[in-house]
């Protein structure tokens, strides 16, 4: 199946570095853009395709963090350049776009991990427009306008991956997270269509449809608290996958089981999810008497 949603192209490469260990990586001597590298899946991420011979563009607002991030890599060998950056910024996306392409020509790989995810109930937001606002400037129009400028240069050189990191919440639309969910599935069906208007350039987009994750944006989600949750090297390790690959999308069981649920028997799911959500009220960050949730 999953031979299905790679390009043949990767799976010939897959199998003929399988066939001859020792075959670098397809990133090796890469450049590969990857946002929120300060912490999380980001930074492992960053290590990972570092590992690989890409030289890696670190981006985030904490520029103490990325410069940690910078000086791991180069300890490890590798190669890391840091450009501090919110994404929420327009203008300042727009800046950047323009000095990566003078610095380093197109960039190869571009990997949207940057994001921020609210668990709230409608019946708790009633009054909370801004938490719909600022979901979709960092998860969606952040992304997009960061892909919208690197683009014709990928287009212009015949070869650019984009990796959008989504999350397993697109396939099974768990309530409480409509504001996160919707604005990840826009990023998610943007790459989809941008990946055909760009197949005969050779530029490709795979959605990285991720579940729980053991970083800090799951902190204060109390329901979370007892479920196991994949280390962020593990989550980095399939995101890696997807760049070496470009598959159209990686998926998780639970997701790729949901999603199948929801299309057989989309009324029974729904009360299946209203039952769950009913189990696991919103928490007390979600109900504002502990620090918000992010
Ligand atoms: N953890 C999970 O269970 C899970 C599940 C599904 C999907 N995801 C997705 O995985 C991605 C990474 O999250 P994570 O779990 O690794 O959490 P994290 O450690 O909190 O990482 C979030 C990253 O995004 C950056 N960021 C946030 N707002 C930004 C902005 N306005 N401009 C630039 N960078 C910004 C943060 O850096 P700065 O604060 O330095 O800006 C940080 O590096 C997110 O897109 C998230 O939605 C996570």
């Amino acid at each position: 199946m999953s031979l299905l949603l790679q390009t043949p192209a990767a799976a010939l490469s897959r199998l003929h570095r399988a066939l001859r260990p020792g075959t670098p990586s397809p990133l090796l001597g890469a450049t590969v853009l990857i946002t929120g590298a300060s912490s999380g899946i980001g930074e492992a991420t960053a290590h990972a395709v570092a590992e690989r011979g890409a030289h890696v563009l670190l981006v985030a607002r904490r520029g103490d963090e990325l410069a940690r991030v910078c000086a791991e890599i180069a300890a490890r060998g590798g190669r890391a350049s840091a450009y501090p950056l919110d994404l929420t910024d327009g203008e300042a996306v727009d800046a950047l776009v323009e000095q990566l392409l003078s610095e380093h020509g197109a960039v190869d790989y571009l990997v949207n991990n940057a994001g921020r995810s609210i668990r709230r109930s409608l019946d708790l937001s009633y009054d909370r427009f801004h938490d719909f606002e600022r979901l979709m400037a960092v998860n969606f129009f952040g992304p997009v306008r960061l892909t919208m400028g690197l683009l014709p240069a990928m287009r212009e050189q015949k070869f650019g991956h984009v990796v959008n990191i989504v999350t397993w919440g697109n396939q099974i639309k768990a309530p409480k997270f409509a504001a996160y969910i919707a604005a990840k599935s826009a990023l998610d069906v943007f790459g989809r269509i941008m990946g055909r208007e760009a197949f005969f350039d050779n530029v490709t987009c795979t959605n990285v449809r991720v579940s729980l994750v053991a970083t800090d944006m799951i902190g204060p989600t109390d329901a979370y608290q007892d479920r196991r949750a994949e280390t962020p090297e593990h989550c980095a390790g399939r995101i890696v996958r997807g760049l070496e690959d470009r598959p159209i999308t990686v998926n998780g069981f639970v997701g790729s089981i949901s999603e199948v649920f929801n299309l057989l028997a989309p009324r029974l799911s729904d009360f299946v999810f209203a039952e769950m959500s009913r189990r696991m009220p919103d928490s007390a960050a979600a109900r504002g008497e502990t620090r918000l949730e992010r």
